[in-house]
């Protein structure tokens, strides 16, 4: 079975025999290591290099999680949240918390904001379930998912006493570094190491997003294995017509230096949109630099064409679009024939919900490319672990490729530090006594 196709036939651009050698050459910079920030590329060989007893530690951890806890609360940030959010989402029924049986359990997030009612109301929400947490943080040091731990750590030393607390909190962190490993090392908390050559945007494939995701029931032996093969399709020896990320990465080139600066990346089925969440994230700061880089967007179709639809069709003509396209769903829903046929349906009785869905992919597209919106199509047969273990390496070898195309360190995110430095003045944190009144003068 083939993982994942990719057609470019309609966007517009025709790539030139320098840049296809340009961008295997981006390629070949992430296996010598001579490209900028060349510390962070232990995600390129990562999915071969699991270990059999990394994924054993994993999943004996996350057993034990989910024999606890009808709840597990996941706490991170950016890179050590949207991973596990995305492939979860994509794996899981859409309507998991209405039915009655769960077989796995409950995975929900906190630490992605400061939000006082989203943290009260998950509070409030957990009290009749058992909980446990996994806290996520690659330097250990990152504001929100601190203050969330702190909160949700207290709740679990309060009810279940702090001995019994220590095998309901697990740690994925810095080897060494940071004040999580030092508070795990002291609590005795269970840990698991993020690598230090892999940051965090590319970190899905470590403890960072494995462990919540086996918590949640994904099989991650599929989902690193489909990562795997396309780790093989797109190795250094892979002549450009055959290496997917090399033209997805040419493509977007092309289209960039001719204008197009936003990619809206889109997909028919609703449980991928936290896979255009985490793309956006692995885009948007891996290229976003410098004053360069395309402004990543997304959309979820069709419910987006009766929003964003029109701005695509006929707005400033600055974008291309990238669908992410399904060819087989899971289930199988008809449209019934209905003798009054007052709502003049019955064209569509005895079609299955998907060929509609096929026929609105098809209409759209061809709308935009007439309204001069090139597009890209990434197709892949059904949502499965193995797919979308493949997707996701797909963007991070393309990501890294398309980096150095636009020569950018696609690998740091300096970008994210002014935020913070204004936020720690503002709430008055020691060493910022200077910052703090310097920005209180500006309020
Ligand atoms: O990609 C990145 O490096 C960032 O988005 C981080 O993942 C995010 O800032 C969270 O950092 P940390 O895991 O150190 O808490």
């Amino acid at each position: 079975m083939e993982l994942l196709k990719l057609n470019t036939s309609k966007s517009g651009v025709a790539l030139s025999a320098e840049l296809k050698s340009a961008a295997l050459a981006a390629n070949s910079l992430l296996y010598s290591g001579k490209g900028a920030g060349n510390d962070f590329l232990g995600w390129v060989n990562l999915p071969s290099s699991i270990s059999a007893e990394e994924m054993k530690a994993i999943k004996e951890c996350a057993a034990s999680l989910r024999s606890k806890a009808e709840v597990v609360i996941c706490i991170g940030i950016g890179g050590s949240y949207l991973g596990a959010k995305a492939v979860l989402d994509a794996m899981s029924n859409s309507f998991e918390l209405l039915h009655k049986q769960h077989n796995n359990p409950i995975v929900l997030f906190a630490g992605q904001n400061i939000s006082e009612d989203y943290t009260a109301e998950l509070l409030e929400a957990v009290k009749g379930y058992s909980i446990a947490t996994i806290v996520i943080s690659k330097s250990g040091t990152t504001t929100e998912p601190a203050i969330a731990f702190r909160i949700i750590k207290e709740e679990i030393e309060k009810r279940y006493g702090k001995e019994e607390a220590k095998s309901r909190i697990v740690a994925v962190t810095d080897k060494a570094r940071g004040a999580l490993k030092t508070l795990a090392t002291q609590e005795g908390y269970a840990t698991f190491v993020i690598p230090d050559n892999v940051g965090g945007r590319f970190s899905v494939l470590t403890p960072v997003g494995l462990l919540p995701l086996a918590v949640g029931g994904v099989d991650i032996e599929a989902l690193v294995e489909g990562a795997k093969a396309m780790e093989q399709a797109t190795a250094e020896s892979v002549a450009f017509e055959d290496n997917l990320a090399a033209q997805y990465a040419a493509t977007r080139y092309a289209l960039y230096t001719s204008g197009k600066k936003i990619e809206i990346l889109g997909s028919y089925e609703p449980k991928l949109q936290n896979i255009n969440e985490w793309w956006k994230q692995l885009y948007g700061e891996s290229e976003g630099k410098d004053g360069k880089g395309i402004f990543p967007a997304s959309v979820t179709l069709t419910a987006d064409l009766h929003s964003m639809g029109q701005y695509i069709q006929e707005g400033e003509r600055s974008m291309f679009e990238t669908i992410i396209s399904v060819e087989k769903p899971a289930h199988e829903v008809k449209v019934e024939a209905d003798e009054a046929n007052l709502d003049g349906l019955n064209f569509l009785a005895g079609k299955r919900l998907h060929e509609i869905n096929k026929m609105a992919e098809l209409g759209v597209q061809l709308a935009h490319i007439d309204g001069g919106v090139p597009n890209l199509l990434i197709q892949i047969p059904a949502i499965e672990e193995k797919t979308i273990g493949a997707l996701l390496y797909f963007f991070e070898k393309a990501c890294g490729i398309s980096g150095y195309l636009i020569d950018v360190n696609p690998f740091n995110q300096p970008g994210v530090e002014a935020y913070k430095k204004n936020m720690f003045a503002l709430l008055d944190k020691p060493g910022y006594e200077a910052e703090s009144a310097a920005i209180k003068s500006r309020l």
